[in-house]
């Protein structure tokens, strides 16, 4: 453990840093990959039913397509451990009309009990997360069984592209609000063994460096070996 990591350093999440990124959440609507995203922001929330938990939902970019796609019974829950962002996913959910509890959490503890989703969302999140595999573990802790977890997420690539990656990381990472560009996603998901593949798709959309993404839906096994 690093000398420097005491209880004064951690906040009240008992994590060593905030998430606070006020600029990046300024610029997030203006980024030019956003326009790219509509389609599959329209598969994240096809047909939404029961309890349903969106991760680090930002400036609330999901919430036009949840209300688009919502049936009757739809109970959203988001969490956004940025205020920045939080602030204005707020502002979205009243200008959408979305009726959504929208909490100060980080994927990594999530603030439900076991067994009380029947989807989890992740749109661009496993790429920011501080603890993927935390967030991971929180995922199929709190999907009932046979509940979805849907996501879109950009990934490492391979060849030239991924030496590019590996080598733009540490800036980019300080200037994009913790976005990673390197993060083996798809393997740490399908190596899940509490989890299904439905279905992955690898998408050759979006610019270089944040690119290529893989969007899927994955299912918490009936029989799912929870620790
Ligand atoms: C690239 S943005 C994506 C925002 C939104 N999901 C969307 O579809 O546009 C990543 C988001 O993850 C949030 N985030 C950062 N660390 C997180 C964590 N540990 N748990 C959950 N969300 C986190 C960031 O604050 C940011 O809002």
């Amino acid at each position: 453990m690093p000398a420097s990591t005491g209880d004064s350093a951690r906040n009240r999440h008992g994590h060593e840093h905030d998430v606070d990124h006020p600029i990046f959440a300024a610029l997030y609507d203006l980024l030019p990959q956003s326009f790219l995203f509509a389609p599959h922001r329209e598969y994240l929330t096809r047909a939404l039913s029961g309890r349903v938990l969106e991760l680090g939902c930002g400036t609330g970019d999901m919430f036009p397509f949840v209300v688009d796609g919502a049936g009757e019974d739809l109970e959203y829950h988001a969490i956004e451990p940025d205020p920045n962002m939080r602030k204005r996913a707020a502002r979205t959910a009243r200008e959408t009309g979305l009726e959504v509890d929208i909490r100060d959490a980080r994927a990594e503890s999530l603030p439900y009990p076991d067994d009380s989703f029947d989807v989890v969302v992740a749109g661009i999140v496993f790429c920011t997360v501080q603890d993927p595999d935390a967030a991971l573990e929180e995922v199929v802790r709190v999907l009932k069984p046979d509940g979805e977890f849907r996501f879109l997420e950009h990934v490492h690539a391979d060849g030239w592209r991924g030496t590019g990656q590996d080598l733009l990381n540490p800036l980019w990472k300080r200037t994009a609000g913790g976005c990673q560009l390197t993060r083996e996603t798809v393997p740490r998901f399908v190596g899940h063994e509490a989890l299904a593949v439905d279905e992955i798709d690898r998408l050759d959309f979006g610019i270089f460096p944040a690119t290529p993404f893989v969007r899927g839906t994955l299912r918490r096994r009936r029989d799912g070996m929870l620790e």
